[in-house]
């Protein structure tokens, strides 16, 4: 399985990401901070993220996915969920770069 390297520009982290995988999967699963007030099944926005390179390298999002990304804030074209955006193929440059948001619509963190 091709994994790439996903840096985080908003914490400065670093994840590996398997194509065929979300972006939350492989948050979780390594440590990194991403929130999913609904478990992953595109029912809140609160995994938000953009997508600042490597974009053309997902998932196109659904129907339901923008249906949700319209009720999180600063939406902008490069604005994914994180628990929907799949990777599809290794960017050229094998790094993909996302933003995380440091506010969502969720008021409540969880705890992780
Ligand atoms: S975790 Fe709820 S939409 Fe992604």
């Amino acid at each position: 399985m091709s994994k790439v390297s996903c840096k985080v520009r908003s914490n400065g982290r670093t994840f590996e990401l398997a194509v065929g995988e979300t972006i939350l999967h492989a948050a979780m699963a390594q440590g990194v901070e991403l929130d999913h007030a609904c478990g992953g099944v595109c029912a809140c926005s609160t995994c938000h993220v953009k997508i600042a390179v490597g974009k053309e390298c997902f998932s196109e999002p659904s129907e339901d996915e923008l249906d949700q990304l319209d009720e999180a804030r600063d939406v902008g074209l490069d604005s994914r969920l994180g628990c929907q955006a799949k990777l599809l193929r290794a960017p050229a440059g094998g790094t993909v770069e996302i933003t995380i948001p440091s506010w969502n619509v969720n008021a409540v963190r969880e705890g992780h």
